[in-house]
């Protein structure tokens, strides 16, 4: 395990779902976050797909005291340090590339990278990363892919994301070489978009109490 392995996995805490959301309006950042928060996911990746995102991420930071919020969908080195600057704790990206390694070697905020092949996980490994999204999960081989890593690739631990919901998301989670998943099924666009925070709570607090 290697220092900013240990500094991401310390920022998770144990929670077995990250929720991957995608926030269009930036006035529902912060009670999206809250009721996330209320259900026990604390820990919440903003993905920057929407012209707001930077935004939002700054009102989390500012306005959610215990909101563990990362950035998502982080593309090249400009958009790592703008959203290292926003404030986030983590940063996720949906592969891995060098200039993201670059990016991520000199930055304190630590480096969720996605990774499907062996060729890419060993390559995060070089880079001293130890702990993966695997993305997209359910198109990439999923769970038999995953048993297939454990043994060759046996140091290297993943959060997988695309697809996952809450029908599968146990047998995911029983993999030894899986700490988290990550998925958007705990905040679906429709409840956000109607405000229906206290429904999005009760997705959260169901997805908290799955086990790692
Ligand atoms: C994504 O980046 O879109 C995430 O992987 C979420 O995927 P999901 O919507 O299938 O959970």
């Amino acid at each position: 395990m290697t220092s900013k392995t240990e500094k991401l996995l310390s920022l998770l805490n144990g929670q077995p779902v990250i929720p991957v959301l995608k926030i269009a309006n930036v006035a529902d950042a912060v009670p999206l976050a809250r009721a996330l928060s209320r259900g026990g996911l604390r820990a919440i990746e903003i993905t920057l797909r929407t012209a707001d995102a930077l935004e939002a991420i700054r009102r989390v930071a500012a306005e959610v005291e215990d909101a563990v919020f990362g950035a998502g969908t982080i593309l090249d080195a400009k958009q790592f340090d703008e959203a290292a600057a926003a404030g986030s704790k983590f940063i996720v990206s949906p592969g891995i590339t060098r200039e993201l390694l670059d990016a991520a070697k000199d930055s304190p905020v630590p480096l969720l990278p996605g990774a499907i092949t062996p060729g890419e996980i060993m390559a995060a490994r070089e880079a001293g990363l130890r702990f993966l999204k695997f993305f997209p999960a359910e198109q990439s081989g999923g769970i038999a892919s995953l048993k297939a890593f454990a043994s060759p690739l046996a140091d290297v631990k993943f959060c997988p994301t695309g697809g996952i919901t809450a029908r599968n998301a146990a047998d995911y989670l029983g993999l030894p070489n899986v700490i988290c998943v990550g998925g958007s099924w705990v905040a679906p666009d429709d409840l956000i978009k109607a405000g229906r925070w206290d429904e999005i709570e009760a997705l959260a607090r169901e997805a908290s109490k799955l086990k790692t």
